[in-house]
């Protein structure tokens, strides 16, 4: 393995294009948002998040995601949303959550780190099998229902219903990342779960597939009867994020930035789309690409009989990174 920024091309999923990262715009935030920031505001900061910025990302996500988001709480990322509610799971007594089959291997990983084991359940063209899932006996499931992730595949509507049943029969929890909601080409955005039942679901995003990881912001969305919970492990976890990246993040959407940006890079993203897609098409007509109506990323399923690991490490010598699906050998 080359280390990390030796790549000629790295096409990981999961990373937005960098270069494109509004530097200017963010730096104007940056001096607007210490601006409006009182000096007592620079104190120990409120775990929920900046008044400012809960207010601002309450009204993006009611008209992006038609989220009824007055509870937010600002994280470092879905990463930390999902640390929160995984301590939360395990002192309530869950030692398993079921997760997609393909999953992030990264989100399984939080879970596993806090105790609670993540249990592989079956995705197909629909999304999640929430037959499947009714017999693992976990109580609570991480999915990516607008975008599975990697597969792409979007969690069709009869399926939707079948897991907020499952979900209140088993008074369980659905913890669902909506890590690329905002990248849609082809179509409409697909609306988030949560916003068919708010007390069965907790909502997850950050601006890393927008803006950039490194910023390390998101936001939670927990039941009602877990808000206060989920504030209170916020506040014991680390007293809270940062008030100066939150301000800077508030100007941003209250100028309508994000917005732009937002506007500037699904075009990016689109016409890189469409280039891979043609070259795909001419090149390796054999080989069938997945999940292309949204994301950042797209899945190649290669003609039967293909060897995954040698294309992989043939690519690699060529200075490409391009990984194979998580778990799917
Ligand atoms: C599906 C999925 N969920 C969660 C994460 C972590 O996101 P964040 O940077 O917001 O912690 C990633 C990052 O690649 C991801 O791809």
């Amino acid at each position: 393995m080359r280390e990390a920024g030796r790549w000629r091309f790295d096409l990981r999923p999961g990373l937005p294009a960098l270069s494109a990262f509004p530097r200017g715009e963010w730096q104007a935030a940056t001096r607007a948002g210490l601006a409006a920031l009182s000096d007592d505001q620079l104190g120990y900061p409120d775990p929920q998040g900046l008044p400012a910025l809960r207010a601002e990302l309450a009204a993006y996500l009611g008209r992006v995601r038609s989220l009824r988001a007055g509870d937010v709480v600002v994280t470092h990322g879905v990463a930390e949303g999902q640390a929160l509610l995984a301590a939360l799971l395990k002192a309530d007594g869950h030692r398993e959550i079921g997760v997609e089959s393909p999953t992030h291997p990264g989100s399984a990983e939080v879970f596993a780190a806090h105790g609670v084991r993540p249990v592989p359940v079956p995705v197909d063209e629909e999304g999640i099998s929430v037959e499947h899932l009714a017999r693992t006996g976990c109580r609570a499931v991480l999915v990516t229902a607008a975008h599975q992730f990697p597969l792409g595949v979007v969690l069709g509507p009869a399926r939707r219903r079948a897991l907020l049943a499952w979900a209140r029969e088993c008074d369980g929890l659905v913890l669902e990342d909506d890590y690329d909601a905002e990248h849609r080409y082809d179509r409409p955005a697909v609306g988030p779960v949560h916003t068919l039942d708010r007390d069965r679901v907790a909502y997850l995003g950050s601006v890393s597939k927008v803006l950039a990881p490194a910023l390390r912001l998101g936001w939670l969305v927990a039941p009602p009867a877990l808000h206060e919970r989920v504030v209170e492990r916020k506040r014991l976890s680390d007293l809270g994020c940062s008030p100066l990246p939150q301000a800077a993040f508030a100007h941003l959407l209250r100028t309508g930035g994000y917005d732009r940006h937002l506007r500037r890079s699904r075009q990016l993203y689109r016409r890189r789309r469409d280039a891979l897609i043609d070259a795909v098409a001419d090149a390796l007509p054999a080989w069938r690409p997945h999940g292309v109506a949204a994301g950042l990323h797209l899945v190649l399923r290669l003609p039967d009989g293909a060897d995954d690991a040698a294309l992989e490490r043939a690519l690699a010598r060529r200075g490409v990174h391009a990984p194979r699906c998580p778990g799917t050998r």
